[in-house]
């Protein structure tokens, strides 16, 4: 048996069902209780992994706001970048935390970053998972986006999965999370009311039978 570390995904999308604006233009879906729920669930993880994309868009820090919930290390921020296009004044870049970028690229250096060459092979999400465990990763949150939170659920290797629907509406052309042609049903295990939303927990499980 291959061991790989506990994966909770963590995502928000507006009421209409996107997760990202036209162009993945970065839309504030969350609300401050979700905020916080969010650095909270940070708080108790290894590490945080996002593909380049969202880097891109978002420019997240992928650290625990200590203003907002007590840590007493930060967790490790992964970045899947096959083409290595991850900007070289990104804020993940700022040195005050730990970056780890997969690539396939080996040309090329970044800052203040760990750069792991890797084959197509061992760039697949079973692949890269077993080496995050063989390393001491033992709890990952991945956030985002769309592109690799599918590679998550069709390699079948999510534990929970958090769907924070925000009370927000975003323009039809934005970027859409789940697929509406694809007919899912009770994948829903767990609803609750928060400021500004509603956090969904869904059925991972039952999610990628769905998803196939
Ligand atoms: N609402 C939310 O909670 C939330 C959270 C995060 C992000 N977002 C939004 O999501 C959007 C980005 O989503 P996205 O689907 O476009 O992109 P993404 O998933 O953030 O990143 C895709 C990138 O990751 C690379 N990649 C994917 N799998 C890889 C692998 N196994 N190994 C190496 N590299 C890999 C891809 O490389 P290749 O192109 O070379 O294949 C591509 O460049 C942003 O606009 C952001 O605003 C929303």
């Amino acid at each position: 048996m291959v061991l790989r570390p506990r994966v909770v995904i963590n995502v928000a999308q507006s009421l209409n069902g996107m997760i990202a604006g036209t162009s993945g233009r970065r839309v504030n879906i969350s609300s401050n209780e979700d905020l916080i729920r969010v650095h909270y669930l940070r708080a108790g993880m290894d590490a945080i992994l996002v593909g380049a994309n969202t880097v891109i868009n978002d420019d997240p820090k992928l650290l625990v706001d200590r203003n907002l919930v007590r840590a007493d290390r930060q967790p490790v921020r992964i970045v899947m970048d096959r083409k290595l296009k991850t900007p070289v004044d990104a804020r993940i870049l700022d040195g005050s935390g730990k970056t780890v970028i997969y690539t396939s690229r080996n040309t090329g250096n970044l800052e203040n970053a760990e750069i792991r060459v890797r084959s197509e092979t061992q760039l697949k999400i079973e692949n890269i998972l077993s080496e995050l465990y063989d390393s001491g990763i033992r709890n990952l949150m991945v956030e985002g986006g769309k592109e690799v939170i599918l590679e998550f659920v069709e390699a079948g290797c999510v534990d929970e999965f958090y769907l924070f629907i925000g009370n927000v509406l975003i323009e039809e052309g934005g970027l859409r999370l789940f697929n509406p042609q694809t007919e899912i049903k009770d994948i829903i295990i767990d609803v609750r009311p928060m400021e500004r939303g509603v956090l969904i927990s869904l059925d991972p499980h039952y999610l990628v039978r769905s998803w196939k």
